[in-house]
């Protein structure tokens, strides 16, 4: 790595190591130490599926964390940027965001910002496009709601995966088919097939303090929530989490009465060009993501 792989931070002088090379247990005293819910398991998924750097003390203890996922070589999202709090408005937040995105290179970057790094990011040139809604609470599912037009909901089988990453990277704008790879053996998944076609489909996984369902990709809201509402039964009376874009509408609705209420909101962030659809491209009949596979995947 080049010479400013150290910051001086009055008396802290910080190095920065790659993340691979760190042992999990300390990533995760950095996750808890900020009040994230990320248990060992999900920082191994995202070590598994990105790249990133981490800083660390003259005594070797971690000084803080940042990653980005690729997804093709035009786009990535940045994430898991962490500062402990006792080395946090001295400068190594942005110290480590410009190593990352000088280590991915020339591209478009997306992130989803919490409330203290959003102005952070802003500085660093990142517009601002949506808002996230983090819903989550003890599942209580409502009674089933219908689906229109003949369509037959059911488990996902292998023979579906190239038809659900098809409409996955229509909705997120990159083909994410590595990180399926690494989700698909954990995620209980279901389609919704229509005239034959996959229509919409959803995951749902353990994650953070119990289980996550995303991604929901879908081309309306009622055939959003028809995938959704299988995992909400499932977990019944167990802690469930989904993050989407969704302010008002009937998949909100939904989520406020199955259980899932808003917890806390990020910002959706881009640098180099717009992430989100336009209004115009949501107006056409295309998928939409209505679920997060996880705020720093996208
Ligand atoms: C968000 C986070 C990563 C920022 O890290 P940080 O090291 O505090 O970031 P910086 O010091 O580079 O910048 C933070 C602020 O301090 C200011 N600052 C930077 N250097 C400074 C210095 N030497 N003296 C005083 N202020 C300074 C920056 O201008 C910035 O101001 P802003 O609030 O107006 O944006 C950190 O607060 C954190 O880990 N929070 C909890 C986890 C989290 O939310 N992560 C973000 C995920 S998207």
């Amino acid at each position: 790595m080049a010479n400013h792989d150290t910051i001086q931070l009055e008396t802290f002088e910080l190095t920065l190591q790659d993340i691979a090379d760190v042992d999990i247990e300390k990533l995760h005293a950095l996750s808890i130490g900020v009040g994230w819910p990320h248990r060992p398991k999900d920082w191994q998924m995202l070590l598994e599926n990105g790249k990133g750097v981490v800083a660390v003390d003259a005594i070797g203890r971690l000084a803080g964390s940042a990653m980005w996922f690729d997804f093709g070589a035009a786009f990535s999202t940045i994430g898991m940027v962490i500062i402990p709090p006792r080395l946090q408005a001295r400068g190594a937040g942005s110290w480590m965001m410009l190593h990352v995105m000088q280590q991915a290179g020339k591209r478009r970057f997306g992130l989803n910002a919490t409330r203290a790094a959003k102005r952070l990011y802003q500085s660093m040139g990142f517009t601002i496009e949506k808002t996230v809604f983090q819903c989550q609470g003890e599942a209580t599912p409502i009674t089933a709601p219908a689906v229109s037009g003949g369509a037959e909901l059911r488990a996902l089988t292998p023979g579906d995966i190239g038809a659900i990453l098809a409409l996955d990277e229509k909705a997120f704008g990159a083909n994410r088919a590595t990180l399926f790879d690494a989700l698909l053996p954990v995620s209980q998944g279901l389609v919704l097939v229509r005239g034959q076609r996959i229509e919409a489909f959803s995951l749902c996984r353990r994650f953070g303090r119990g289980a996550l369902i995303g991604p929901v990709v879908a081309l309306n809201e009622e055939d959003a929530i028809a995938v959704t509402h299988p995992h909400v039964v499932e977990h019944a009376g167990k802690f469930l989490r989904l993050d989407t874009r969704e302010e008002s509408g009937a998949f909100a609705h939904y989520l406020a009465q199955s259980g899932l209420a808003v917890f806390d909101t990020v910002t959706t962030m881009s640098l180099g060009g717009r992430w989100m659809p336009s209004q115009d491209e949501e107006q056409a009949l295309r998928p939409k993501t209505w679920a997060l596979a996880s705020q720093a995947f996208g």
